[in-house]
């Protein structure tokens, strides 16, 4: 059983976000298969960077697109995915060095985060993007 599973409320309507988003859930969800089988840390630390750099493309993607629409909420959604990218960067030291290890409250947050910021804010900027007919 996938550990976040993709459901159309998740759509937000735009082709490419929707894409990206799904696979970002089949990265959150390898990593956590990877914590399931209890893969070594370098494993761990592999799946987790194929996550963390495809969450990087996808904020970068998102942000191009406020940018070229005028996006009115730009600087608060650019400021909510730097605040994860600054978590998943902790984390990763934090994994590296040892000094923790991938938990299912991480995995949980991770999951609660995304459902959360694609609910809210990925909506929002979705219908304003349909709304200027900006993608
Ligand atoms: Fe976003
Ligand atoms: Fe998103």
């Amino acid at each position: 059983m996938a550990f976040i599973k993709w459901n159309p409320k998740f759509g937000v309507g735009v082709n490419i976000i929707d894409t990206q988003h799904q696979e970002l859930f089949d990265r959150v969800n390898a990593l956590f298969d990877a914590m399931q089988a209890g893969r070594g840390k370098d494993e761990i630390g592999q799946t987790l960077a194929f996550l963390a750099r495809y969450t990087g493309e996808h904020f970068k993607t998102e942000e191009d697109l406020m940018q070229k629409s005028a996006y009115p909420g730009y600087k608060d959604h650019k400021a909510v995915h730097d605040d994860l990218t600054r978590k998943v960067l902790e984390l990763q030291g934090k994994l590296d060095k040892g000094s923790q290890m991938l938990s299912l409250p991480v995995m949980h947050f991770l999951r609660d985060w995304l459902s959360h910021h694609i609910s809210e804010e990925d909506k929002k900027l979705a219908a304003h993007l349909n709304q200027a007919g900006a993608h």
